[in-house]
Order: C-alpha cells, then structure tokens, then sequence
C-alpha cells in the first residue's frame, strides 16, 4: 500500500464519516462562498488538523505498536526468566541433594589405594546434624589430596558440593556455580542483562560479584538440604591456596562464613589446601576456633608403598625402583614424574641430576646456599632436622625469626605440619641435596 493510500485508509477509517465528510465534503476544495467566514476558519482549522493528523498518525502508530510489543516482549522475557529461575533453584537443590561427584581422573591400573585417608575424609564429608566445626585438609604439593578428595566426595555423593578453585580467580565464580549446576539470573533474562549492559543493575543483589551470589545460591540449597536430611551439607574448596596470594580477603571471607555456618549447623566447609602459608594464616585468625583439629594431613606414601607403585603399577624392576625411591621418596607426584621419565628411557643419573637442579633453585630462593643471607641459621635447622627429622616450630623460629620465618617457608625446603606445629625437611628429594653436597652446611 503506497503512503497516500495509508493515509487515506486512515482518514475513512479511524475518522467519524460524519467529522471528515459532513462538515467537509471535499478535503481538498476551498470554502464555499456560501459557507460563512465562522464556518470557514473552523473549517480550514478543522483541514488543516486533519492533514496533520493523518500525516502523523502512522508514526504515533507504530510507535505505540513498537512500545506495545517491547512491554509485551519485557513481560514474556520477565516471566519466561522467573520460570526459569525457578528451575534454576530446583536444579540447584537437587545438585545439592545428589552432591558434585567429580571424577578422579585416574585409571585403576596406576592407582594406589589409600583407603584409610579416603575413609577418614569419607568421614568428614557426612556430619551429623548439629556439627558446629570445619574442617581442613592439608599437604605439600603433589601428596595426592585432589584425587583422595575427589574419590571421597564421589563415593559419599549425597550433599557433598567440590569446588576445584581456578589458578585464574576470575573464573572462581564460573567454577562455584558449576559445581552446583547454578545458572546467574542475568544470563537467563535477555531484560537483566540489558539493564546490566545500559543502566549498571538497578537489582542491588546483581552489583555483588558473582561468586557471592553463587555461595548465596548454596546457602539457600543448604536451608532445603537440611530440611530434608536432617544434618548440613558439605562444600568442599579444593585447592584453596591458589586464593592465599593474590586474594587473601577472599580466603578470609571463605573462613568466616565457614565458621558463622558451622556455628549455625547449616553447612560444613572443608577447605584443601598445598601450602603451609594457608593454615598458618588461618590459624591466625580468630574464626579459626570452629576449626577441628588436628587438622587432617595426607603426606607421602611409604617405602613399601612406592616402591609396589613402581614395580607393579609402572613396570619397572625392583633395583631401578629402589634407586628412583630414594631420589624422591613417596611424594606420588614425583614418583609418577620419575618413573614416567624412566620408561621414556632418560637414565636415573640424567634424573638425579635434573631432581638436582630443581632442588638447589628452592635453596636459592630460599637463601640458604653459601653467601646467602640465610645460610648460617640454614645450617642450625639443617643439623637439627638431619639429627631429629622433626623440630618444633619453636625452634626454627629461634633460627628465622620474625618475617623469615614465613619467607623461608615459602620456598618449599622445608615443609611445616599444622597438626603437630613441627617442621621437617618439605621433600626426600631436599634431604638427598643436603646428603650430595653436605660440605656446603657443615
Ligand atoms: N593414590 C594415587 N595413586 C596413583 N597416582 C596418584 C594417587 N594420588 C595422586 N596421584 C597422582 O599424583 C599426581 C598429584 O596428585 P594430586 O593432584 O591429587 O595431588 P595434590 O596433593 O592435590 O597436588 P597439589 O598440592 O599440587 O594440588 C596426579 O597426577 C595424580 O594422578
Ligand atoms: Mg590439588
């Protein structure tokens, strides 16, 4: 229909006949000379308004038609997303209610069982109903705590939530709310997110960062967990020191929530973590008090251990397996690392000597190798620990005194044990340094 034709279309039908025809037989024709000059300028207004109207009409039209179907729009997209929310939250208790159940990622066949360690955290992942204390978990790098974790979490299942914090914390909240299969509102309603986009949020809970809102999200799955089971659920937070550096306040916030929770039995946390930076900040604060002690250690396997691993698991003869255990003893991450280079046919000296290397940077770092600022009270620890393979925290404190303390620690020569507040050597591998190059500490 061209332009003209709308506009007359217009003009027949949304104008009374009477109102266009009546009173104006002719739209385009001037006054008659009959018609009174009254007449005439209602008239010509009456033209005029019309001519201006139909002219206008199509674009009010379709404006109101454009704001029509937006609101229409808006409706259907609020009340498709307060579905979907709803959804959301089923999905979301029923995540809780099953539990994570992540994956092990290991085949059975290189496997080493440690069923004690994987009963007692079984044991902590089922509280009962008024438990008031977190826990945590804790060992040097590599001791196996991801994968003994996973197998307990899997294995109790019901009301066990995992959360694998990221090396990059960015995606910490991705990470959160996937573990509890949870979907952020402003990703289900197309109108949240513009509103996100072009006005900032006028929603207040939608301006906190998304990992609050995820940890919401299992408080809220916590109350219906509760309810129905009758003892909190879990949250597992594996691999939390990657939080202790970069995002210490978050750690911090992660530890009084889990201690305003335990205190209200409404969920447990359990927080696994690599480094001894991270209880001992812990330790310092006073939500550590909910916190059960001793806390749970997974250290190396025993010799007995690791040299089966190796002989049984990875095919390698008992005499190459004794040597390869005493270079790295039952660190499982250095005995997988070992044996994998073995089979790849690099000769235990090439290994001795890059597990060499590695150790002497850690030294280094540490400052203790000769005309390092730390090398005489080095030595000190050095002969205590070669003389008693323990000493209490105390006493290395007596050789590293105030902010040392913490910066010898961190470079991994050796290792501090929350549960018993000791001290030792952080690997077999370091102690093997310290025998190779013994004139260095003496
Ligand atoms: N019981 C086991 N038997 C065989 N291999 C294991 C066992 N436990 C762990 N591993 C292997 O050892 C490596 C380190 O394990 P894992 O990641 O569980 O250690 P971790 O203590 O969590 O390390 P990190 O402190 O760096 O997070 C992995 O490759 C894993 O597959
Ligand atoms: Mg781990």
């Amino acid at each position: 229909m061209s332009s003209s034709k709308i506009t007359q279309h217009f003009r027949s039908t949304v104008f009374p006949i009477h109102f266009v025809n009546h009173r104006r037989p002719y739209a385009n024709s001037s006054p008659s000379p009959h018609t009174s000059p009254e007449e005439s300028t209602s008239s010509s207004y009456l033209n005029k308004f019309t001519k201006y109207t139909a002219k206008r009409l199509p674009t009010a039209i379709l404006a109101n038609i454009i704001v029509t179907g937006l609101a229409g729009l808006i409706s259907v997209d609020l009340m498709y997303a307060r579905y979907r929310n709803r959804c959301n939250e089923r999905l979301l208790n029923e995540t809780v209610e099953k539990g994570t159940r992540p994956r092990a990622g290991i085949s059975s066949d290189k496997f080493v069982p440690r069923p004690e360690i994987v009963e007692r955290l079984k044991r902590i992942f089922q509280p009962y109903e008024d438990q008031s204390s977190y826990h945590m978990v804790y060992g040097e790098h590599g001791t196996g705590k991801t994968t003994l974790t996973r197998i307990a979490s899997s294995e109790v299942g019901h009301g066990v939530i995992y959360v694998d914090v990221p090396a990059n914390f960015e995606k910490f909240a991705e990470e959160f709310a996937r573990a509890i299969n949870f979907t952020f509102e402003e990703r289900i309603s197309f109108t949240a997110q513009l509103m996100k986009k072009i006005l900032g949020s006028t929603n207040n809970k939608l301006n906190y960062p998304e990992w609050v809102r995820a940890m919401d999200a299992f408080k809220r799955a916590s109350v219906v967990y509760k309810a129905k089971n009758g003892k909190p659920p879990v949250i597992v937070y594996d691999n939390i020191s990657r939080l202790v550096h970069k995002n210490p306040e978050i750690l911090d916030i992660l530890q009084d929530d889990a201690k305003d929770n335990a205190d209200d039995s409404k969920y447990i946390a359990v927080f696994v973590s690599s480094e001894g930076s991270v209880p001992r900040r812990m330790e310092s604060r006073s939500a550590w008090s909910r916190a059960d002690k001793p806390v749970i250690e997974i250290g190396d396997l025993g010799e007995k251990e690791s040299i089966d691993y190796l002989v049984n698991k990875r095919k390698i003869n008992s005499v190459e397996a004794k040597k390869l255990y005493e270079l790295v003893g039952g660190r499982i991450v250095d005995l997988k690392s070992v044996a994998g280079k073995f089979l790849a046919g690099q000769s235990l000296e090439v290994i001795k000597q890059q597990i060499l290397t590695e150790v002497k940077k850690k030294f280094d770092s540490a400052n203790l190798l000769r005309n390092q600022s730390h090398h005489e009270a080095g030595k000190g620890v050095i002969s205590a620990l070669l003389d008693s393979k323990e000493i209490d925290t105390d006493v290395f404190r007596e050789f590293f005194k105030g902010e040392k303390y913490n910066e010898v620690l961190e470079a991994n020569v050796f290792a501090y044990h929350p549960s018993r507040d000791t001290i030792t050597f952080q690997s077999r591998s370091v102690e093997y340094y310290i025998q190779e190059n013994a004139s260095i500490f003496k």
